[in-house]
Order: structure tokens, then C-alpha cells, then sequence
């Protein structure tokens, strides 16, 4: 039968919509609480829907009884307090699964290819629904910063790099497309990350915003595309040498965030 997918994302995995106007919101990622939970870098999140309504992250499928990444729990001490991202995140109409802020300390681009991961939005979704997508809308305004996508983790031939500075909004196939952002700082970097359905809401929403595919990539030097490209290779060597050492079987790339 087969999941039911935004035609706008089946030729690259992502689209770019229309910038939103964040200077006008009042900063309210900085009023909500957040929780330490690791995710491609040093990360924090503030959720504001989880599978329980509890301030906590974990996946939908690690609850009990265990599920896909969908109908999340709104938390009310924090969707008070972040009346505009929560208005902003049901916007589309869409179901929405997770619904949180990540916080990002400043990383490099050889951090960001050694971060690429897939995420795991689609575990446990039954077949003939809605495939699980993920809205990015970056908050703080970082003119240095770019979203990293690519269809293979260590393949460089397809590399989309995604300029974010505030009010930058972006759906993404996460299951798809291998992806982690680039941040120089020097502060941390906010952005808000919601769990879609895929259907006639989110297209009709994407076609509202001019989602768009195949935008210029941000310019970076070939040096430094060829050093990060090297040190992805020298970490991935030394993270299996030590799962060898360990007489395990090497970790695959990190799953979810
Ligand atoms: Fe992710």
C-alpha cells in the first residue's frame, strides 16, 4: 500500500518555505525549560508536546504502550509560556508527534559530517498512513549557520547546505535524508523541530509558503569541504577501531534526534 508522502519533497527530500518575520515574536525558547538529551552535537531540547505530556524527550515508541511519532501530548507549562512557536507548530493543521526547541552550542563542519544522522520519525507507523516528516524553524538569527542534508552520509556528490538565519523554515524528509547543521556561533543556536503528519494539510500548508526544492547552497571554500570530508573519515575509522577493540560490532550512525 505505502505511506502517504508530500509529492513536494519526492525529488530532493526537502523544501524551503517562505521566511518568517521572527524579529517581530518575542523570544519565548528562552523562557521554557529544557533537558539535557543528546542529539548530533551538544544539544539541549525544551519540548513542547512528548508522548505523555511530560517534560521529556524520548522517542514514542520507547513509551508503553509504544507508538509512532504521532498525536504528541501538548505540555501546558511550556505552551504557555511559548504561545507563538506552539500557534506556529499547529499552524498546518497537520498531526503533530514531537514538538520541541533544540538548543545548539557551536559546532564546525567537520563536527556537522561526523553528526549526519537519519531520524527515526516512521518506527511502528502503520503502512497506508501519513509518512512523518519534521519542520525546522530556526529562531535565532544565524547568518553563519547552515542546515547540512545529503543522501548518503559519506558522499559528498549530494551535499544541500541550507542557509539559517532567523525566521529560515524548512520541512525535511529526516528519514531520508542523512542531516545535522553547521553552527560557528559564538552563541548556541535555537531552532523549533516538529513531527508532521504528511498529507493534504501539510501539502496544502507547503503550497501556502512556496515550499521550494534545489535552493542555492551556501557557499563554502572547497578547503574546507575537503577537510571536513577527511576528518568524517578519521572519526568514523577511529569510532570502529574502538568498537573492534571492544570485540562489539561497530555502532551504526546515530539514530534519532
Ligand atoms: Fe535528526
Amino acid at each position: 500500500m505505502g505511506y502517504i508522502k508530500s509529492a513536494a519533497l519526492e525529488e530532493t527530500g526537502y523544501v524551503v518555505l517562505d521566511r518568517y518575520q521572527q524579529e517581530l515574536d518575542p523570544k519565548e525558547w528562552l523562557d521554557i525549560e529544557y533537558v539535557d538529551w543528546k542529539s548530533s552535537g551538544d544539544t539541549r531540547f525544551a519540548p513542547l508536546a512528548s508522548a505523555k505530556g511530560e517534560i521529556e524527550c524520548n522517542g514514542f515508541w520507547n513509551h508503553v504502550p509504544p507508538r509512532t511519532d504521532k498525536d504528541g501530548v501538548w505540555i501546558d507549562s511550556q505552551t504557555a509560556l511559548a504561545p507563538n512557536l506552539t500557534r506556529r507548530a499547529q499552524e498546518p493543521g497537520a498531526n503533530v508527534g514531537r514538538c520541541r526547541v533544540i538548543e545548539l552550542q557551536p559546532n564546525t563542519y567537520a563536527d556537522t559530517l561526523y553528526n549526519l544522522h537519519q531520524d527515526d520519525n516512521n518506527r511502528l507507523n502503520p503502512d497506508g498512513t501519513g509518512w512523518v516528516v519534521r519542520g525546522f524553524f530556526n529562531l535565532t538569527d544565524d547568518k553563519d549557520s547552515f542546515f547540512v542534508l545529503r543522501d548518503n552520509r559519506t558522499d559528498p556528490s549530494v551535499e544541500y547546505r541550507i542557509a539559517l538565519p532567523a525566521g529560515a523554515q524548512l520541512i525535511v524528509d529526516t528519514q531520508r535524508l542523512w542531516h545535522a547543521a553547521t553552527h560557528p556561533g559564538p552563541d548556541p543556536r535555537y531552532c523549533l523541530i516538529t513531527s508532521w503528519t504528511s498529507g493534504p494539510e501539510l501539502d496544502a500548508y507547503i503550497e501556502k509558503y512556496n515550499g521550494r526544492t534545489n535552493v542555492p547552497n551556501v557557499e563554502v571554500s572547497q578547503d574546507v569541504l575537503d577537510a571536513g570530508q577527511a576528518e568524517q573519515a578519521r572519526r568514523d575509522a577511529a569510532r570502529a577501531a574502538y568498537y573492534a577493540a571492544k570485540g562489539q560490532a561497530e555502532k551504526t550512525a546515530m539514530s534519532e534526534a
